[in-house]
């Protein structure tokens, strides 16, 4: 197998280091750097994940390296063809992400400037929280186009759904597909029109409490599990969906993903960082895909818009 490329993974914590390792098993990426501001702790990453590579048959190299916030350790990870960043703080119990925002807000901007100054033509995918604020922020910071700044929430919500829906009637995940737009919290938009089982329609296989069930269940998927760990969040779903996400861009799949991206006319929305499918390659966000919804449904995204858009105003100011 031919692997091409460097992606770089920001924060060495748990999100960021199952990223790694997945990104690395994918086999495909030349080099993967993981990075984080705890002497060490991305280098000893690196070398265990690097140990595994002879059971699980991989040849992908790990790099790992300290950085600092002024920007020392940089080099390493100079001319990364896609950035994923997860530095920042996760939720305790209780929070909400947008309790996050002042601390994660500097973070990211810190982390969006070096890289853009280290790598000023990779593509960048956010996941530090608050999610759509700090999207937003990271293309302000770096400067880079809209198209290549997209963040990770609609293919961690929309497989949260997926699951849901396939553990209530006891289906394969494979027969079940969902959707959820919108942001990544209160504001979520879960689709139930373009959801279906074995291709028939939801509605056919649930009521509508039940599927509102569901939809709330997914709405406070994230929350589910940090009551249940108690301290830090989810980070296999998560990693999941940040890796396919770099996965689309360097093999320019073209596939189309729910995620967070620039609006610009879709659905009668313009300007904002908002949970929409699109479709994913080299060059970013290759084009947002308006997809048929219900009145209803447009209406939701069109208040999801409205309440990130108010958010996304004030970033520029953290
Ligand atoms: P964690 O606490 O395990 O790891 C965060 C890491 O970031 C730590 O190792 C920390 O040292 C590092 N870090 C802090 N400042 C840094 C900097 N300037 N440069 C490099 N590294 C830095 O947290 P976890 O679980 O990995 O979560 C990371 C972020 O992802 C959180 O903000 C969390 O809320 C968010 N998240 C987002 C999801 C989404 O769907 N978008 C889902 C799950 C988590
Ligand atoms: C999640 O949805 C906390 O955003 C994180 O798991």
């Amino acid at each position: 197998m031919s692997r091409s490329g460097k992606v770089t993974v920001v924060g060495a914590g748990f999100y960021g280091s199952t990223t790694a390792l997945r990104l690395a098993e994918y086999n495909i990426f030349e080099t993967v750097v993981l990075t984080d501001i705890v002497e060490g702790k991305p280098e000893g990453l690196a070398l265990d994940i690097n140990q595994s590579r002879s059971i699980e048959g991989f040849e992908t190299k790990v790099v790992g390296a300290t950085t600092t916030a002024d920007g020392q350790g940089y080099e390493a990870t100079a001319n990364s063809d896609v950035v994923v960043i997860t530095a920042g703080l996760p939720r305790k119990p209780g929070m909400s992400r947008m309790d996050l925002i002042g601390v994660n807000a500097g973070i990211v901007r810190g982390v969006a400037e070096n890289i853009a100054k280290h790598s000023p033509n990779a593509v960048l995918i956010v996941v530090s929280n608050p999610l759509d604020e700090m999207t937003a922020l990271a293309q302000i910071a770096s400067k880079f186009p809209h198209h290549r700044v997209m963040g990770q929430a609609g293919m961690l919500d929309t497989a949260r759904f997926t699951h849901f829906v396939a553990e209530k009637l006891n289906v394969p995940v494979a027969s079940v597909k969902t959707l959820t737009l919108g942001s990544h919290g209160d504001t979520m938009v879960p689709v139930p029109s373009r959801c279906t089982v074995d291709g028939k329609p939801l509605s056919e296989k649930l009521s509508a409490a039940e599927i509102e069930e569901l939809v709330t269940r997914t709405r406070n998927g994230g929350a589910e599990v940090v009551a249940l760990l108690k301290t830090g969040s989810a980070y296999y779903a998560p990693s999941a969906a940040a890796a396919r996400m770099a996965r689309a861009v360097i093999q320019d799949t073209g596939e189309v993903m729910p995620v967070c991206a620039w609006v610009d006319g879709e659905y009668g929305i313009s300007g904002v960082y908002l949970g929409v499918e699109a479709e994913i390659g080299r060059s970013g966000v290759k084009k947002v895909v308006a997809g048929n919804l219900t009145d209803s449904e447009l209406a939701e995204l069109k208040v999801a818009a409205e309440a990130v858009r108010a958010k996304q105003a004030d970033v520029k100011d953290l």
